[in-house]
């Protein structure tokens, strides 16, 4: 029976993954270790509360002390989501995510080796790869060229996790993943601002002129895919995942905006992403001949769900927008942070 440290389980995509894996592997117990950021919600999980095989533990993946109290606990097995992982906010300040991003992998790759897990999972991303022309595809063989210092951060990760890999032998593998969607992101990503914004009639601010084209992938095929890797990866490895799914910026929110019945004028240019990547596109190939995972979910009936989460889920949008989210831990557990 496993027992998963899952980094990171109250964002978007750990949210996604700790419930996937609970409700299809009766056999996996979790503990979910969060620092609880602004983008960490207890809400996304609040279905697992008292979830016999589920635990949440608030805490900082840079913190060695409480990271090795956790693997205490018996953990046989790492999946590291945790991560800053806005690329806005990573121009504005890179500082949270050399620590978190960085320092907080060595961390728990140091913890990983000290309690000899049997694997370690690294959640990256395509973003590592740099940025494409109008054709060709990442593939694991791309080498790295980051242009945000988000993507710098990830990068450096990566490069540690390679590195225990082949000095100490740490059974450890790389996911690298394009642009998710779906439900219980943070609404500052394209698809949820745009969807939060329109439900209010609110402007949508595309950046530049919108021709950059990011893959898009329904964020269950993601966690498929880092279950695969974690069940079948081989170590020492990097998988990629995509949607082969390619749009530009501009097109995705023309749909959104069809999608939603509101009228194009609602679109305001803004001043372009510094360093902005033109286009990403996965092939995942490998993924898919290694692993036995494909992407499920077409993109059309994923984002029509989408939106009608989005829609049917207000008193979430508005805690976060009231930042009443930011109190659910000490309202749960009856002590400030
Ligand atoms: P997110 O920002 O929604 O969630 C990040 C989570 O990590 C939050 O719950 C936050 O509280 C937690 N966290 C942050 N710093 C921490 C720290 N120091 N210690 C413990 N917890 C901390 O991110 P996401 O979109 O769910 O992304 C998850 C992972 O997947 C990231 O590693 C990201 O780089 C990667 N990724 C994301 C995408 C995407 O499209 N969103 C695509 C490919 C890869
Ligand atoms: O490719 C995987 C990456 O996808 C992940 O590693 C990141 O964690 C995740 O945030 C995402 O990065 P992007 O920068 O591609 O996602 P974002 O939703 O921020 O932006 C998508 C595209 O939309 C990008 O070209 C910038 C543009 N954009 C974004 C926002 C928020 C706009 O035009 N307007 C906006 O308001």
């Amino acid at each position: 029976m496993s027992k998963l440290l899952v980094t990171g389980g109250c964002g978007f995509i750990g949210s996604n993954f700790v419930r996937h894996l609970l409700q299809t592997d009766p056999t996996v117990s979790i503990i979910n270790l969060d620092a609880l950021t602004y983008a960490g919600n207890l809400a996304n999980l609040a279905d697992l509360a008292g979830h016999p095989r589920y635990q949440f533990v608030r805490g900082d993946i840079t913190d060695r002390d409480a990271v090795r109290k956790v693997m205490k606990l018996g953990v046989t097995e790492v999946i590291n989501f945790a991560a800053e992982s806005h690329v806005d906010r990573s121009i504005h300040d890179s500082g949270p995510f050399v620590l978190t991003n960085v320092l907080g992998t060595q961390t728990l790759l140091d913890a990983a080796r000290e309690f000899q897990v049997s694997k370690y999972v690294q959640v990256s991303t395509d973003e590592v790869y740099g940025s494409l022309g109008a054709t060709g595809y990442f593939t694991e063989e791309t080498p790295l060229a980051p242009n945000s210092p988000y993507s710098a951060s990830k990068a450096g990760a990566d490069a540690l996790v390679r590195a225990y890999y082949h000095t100490f032998g740490l059974p450890a593998v790389i996911t690298r993943c394009s642009n998710n969607y779906g439900p219980y992101q943070f609404p500052e990503k394209l698809i949820p601002l745009f969807v939060t914004n329109l439900l209010a009639d609110l402007q949508v601010p595309v950046y530049g002129d919108g021709q950059q084209v990011r893959d898009w992938i329904h964020v269950l095929d993601h966690c498929t895919g880092v279950e695969a890797a974690w069940r079948k990866g081989r170590p020492g490895e990097v998988y990629n995942f995509g949607g082969r799914c390619e749009k530009t910026n501009l097109d995705l929110t023309h749909t959104l905006l069809d999608l939603l019945g509101k009228p194009h004028s609602l679109i305001r240019y803004v001043q372009d992403r510094l360093g902005h990547d033109r286009r990403y596109a996965i092939d995942c190939t490998k993924a898919e001949t290694e692993l036995g995972w494909k992407p499920q979910v077409p993109f059309a009936e994923g984002l029509r769900a989408t939106i009608r989460w989005y829609e049917q889920n207000t008193a979430w949008v508005s805690a976060i927008r009231t930042g009443d989210y930011l109190r659910y831990y000490e309202k749960q557990y009856g002590q400030a942070a």
